[in-house]
């Protein structure tokens, strides 16, 4: 089954051709630099920017592919957690095309989009698995019990993980996306530079919460002089990065070890980042569990991942109706 699918939940214009849910014929992501301007995302600059970006995405997808529209067996699009405009013009661009062309048609979650990355990646990986989502939207443990029947352990009670590098990456002056930029800087940095707390990181709950860290980071660089703060960047950084990977990989850990899961999957933006996947590795195998995250390019929003959960999807549940509409707050459970 020849799957196309489209992402525009934020600020990527991504469209994809994944044949049987797992082989990558084609995947454009065109992630958007008008933004960069605006120190983070703009709602109606990236529903215009999707628009225009849209059809030449979609042409350069089956360019590179080299398959035709006539092969396409499903239309599968993101229909939310995201930006309602974004989301609307990728939605309606899927569901035109379907319609036109008597095509299926499956509206997918985001989230199981992101978690579905790695079921495309890693064949081997079990169907009963704990994954943690983390990206700028969202940070969750959650129990995959089969593809389509999830138990939400916990999620963030105020900033994402995600949002939490961008926002002290901002008052770094790193510029926006700044989770990369953290990661990068942090390589050189001393990790116990900064004394910083690890919220909510002994509590019995799988919550998280990082706007306190955040506010922890930004009052310690006010006690520093300028000079202190620019000797010292790396050092920041690395100090951040340390406290909030650790209530990630403490609490992933935990989990798994209460679920009696094997395997673990990190997911989402943020499980590009060098030191979460190096201590979550280290953390598993001394925990004796199989560590899975995706390659980078299927970290980040991309068309794959929403084009694999949707074949999985379709073969569980069979279309959605046309009128399916786009869901801003869409949950997972
Ligand atoms: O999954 P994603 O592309 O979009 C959402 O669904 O939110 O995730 C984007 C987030 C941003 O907050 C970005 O700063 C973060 O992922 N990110 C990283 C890294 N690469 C991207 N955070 C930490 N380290 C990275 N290497
Ligand atoms: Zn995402």
């Amino acid at each position: 089954m020849l799957v196309l699918g489209i992402e525009t939940s934020c600020d990527e214009t991504s469209v994809a051709l994944v044949r049987e849910g797992r082989e990558i014929l084609s995947n454009i992501i065109l992630s958007q630099l008008e933004h960069v301007k605006f120190g983070g995302v703009v709602p109606e600059v990236a529903s215009r920017e999707h628009l225009r970006a849209i059809i030449p995405v979609y042409d350069e997808a089956f360019k590179q592919a080299g398959v035709d529209l006539e092969e396409v067996d499903l239309v599968a699009a993101t229909m939310g957690p995201g930006l309602v405009g974004p989301l609307l013009v990728g939605l309606t661009f899927a569901k035109g095309l379907a319609y036109s062309r008597s095509i299926p048609f499956v509206a997918v979650n985001h989230m199981e989009g992101h978690l579905a990355a790695n079921i495309l990646e890693h064949p081997e990986l079990e169907e009963n698995h704990l994954t943690l989502i983390v990206s700028g939207g969202h940070t969750m443990l959650v129990e995959v019990k089969k593809f389509g029947e999830y138990e939400l352990l916990g999620q963030t009670k105020d900033d994402a993980a995600g949002e939490a590098f961008d926002k002290v990456a901002k008052i770094m002056g790193l510029g926006y996306p700044g989770g990369v930029q953290i990661d990068r800087l942090a390589r050189e940095g001393d990790p116990k530079f900064l004394k910083l707390p690890r919220p909510m990181i002994r509590d019995d709950s799988f919550q998280f919460s990082y706007s306190g860290l955040k506010t922890a980071v930004m009052m310690q660089i006010k006690k520093m002089t300028a000079g202190e703060f620019e000797q010292h960047r790396a050092d920041i950084a690395a100090s951040f990065q340390e406290a909030a990977v650790d209530v990630l990989v403490e609490k992933t850990i935990r989990a798994a070890r209460m679920k009696k899961t094997r395997d673990l999957t990190i997911s989402g933006g943020v499980a590009a980042n060098s030191r979460l996947r190096e201590v979550m590795q280290r953390k598993c195998d001394q925990a004796n569990r199989r560590l899975f995250y995706p390659s980078l390019p299927l970290c980040t929003d991309n068309a794959a991942m929403i084009a694999a959960a949707g074949y999985y999807q379709f073969k569980n549940d069979g279309p959605s109706e046309l009128t399916a509409n786009a869901i801003p707050y869409l949950k997972l459970v």
